[in-house]
């Protein structure tokens, strides 16, 4: 079954409790969340902080997606702030095998991300030891940007990897995800999709889910 994972960065910050209440009842498991460092990505987003008060308030899956520059100084801290998988970017350290198994030790779920200019077949390797890879449809940093159709190929090989050397990786696609290019994605062989501005910058949050479980739906 396909997951959407929502992104919290298109919500309102003066009410965000608000945003995430108006998802109660759906059938999503997890939210998005994006921590940018404005060092990584041009952007800054938020940290420990909104992670650890919307913790307790919301019974998901945090999805925690790191646009950070040694994201391995921070593993403990997220983890504190009560994270349930950290994805990291491939291109964010020198040492990734390292950083991924520092998060594995903290007893987390590992992801990797990869931007739309990195070759998926870099990661091949690392597959085995992964959660999740991130197929980042736009330039990382900031939402509602236009998806990257060129994604659909890379999605296209990971899937073929996946499956011929029979792994649990999960992959997911993160950027410009709309209900109406969503099926792309899906046939392509994502197993979760990140969507941001089609669902909270939406008036009506709850029903924008519901539509995008009835497209899964109708697919599988
Ligand atoms: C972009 C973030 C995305 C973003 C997606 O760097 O990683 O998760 O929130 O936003 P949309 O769905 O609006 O493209
Ligand atoms: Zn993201």
């Amino acid at each position: 079954m396909v997951e959407l994972s929502p992104s919290i960065l298109s919500c309102d910050f003066s009410s965000l409790q608000e945003d995430l209440d108006a998802t109660k009842g759906t059938r999503i498991k997890m939210i998005h969340i994006d921590v940018m460092d404005g060092v990584f990505v041009p952007n800054i987003s938020f940290g420990f902080k909104i992670i650890s008060d919307i913790r307790d308030k919301n019974d998901y899956f945090f999805d925690t997606h790191l646009m950070i520059v040694n994201p391995e100084r921070y593993v403990d801290d997220f983890k504190k702030a009560g994270v349930d998988r950290l994805t990291i970017h491939y291109e964010a350290s020198e040492d990734i095998k390292g950083a991924i198994d520092l998060i594995k030790k903290a007893g987390i779920e590992v992801g990797l991300s990869i931007k739309p200019k990195t070759d998926p077949k870099l990661i091949l390797p690392l597959l085995k030891d992964l959660d999740l890879i991130l197929v980042m449809s736009v330039e990382p940093g900031f939402g509602g940007q236009k998806f990257m159709e060129e994604s659909i190929e890379k999605i296209k090989i990971l899937r073929e990897f996946i499956d011929s050397h029979k792994l649990k990786t999960k992959i997911q696609v993160d950027g410009g995800i709309k209900t109406d290019n969503v099926h792309k994605v899906i046939e392509a062989g994502a197993d979760e999709v990140v969507a941001g501005s089609d669902v909270f910058a939406k008036d009506d949050i709850r029903g924008q889910i519901n539509k995008y479980y009835e497209i899964f739906d109708q697919i599988k």
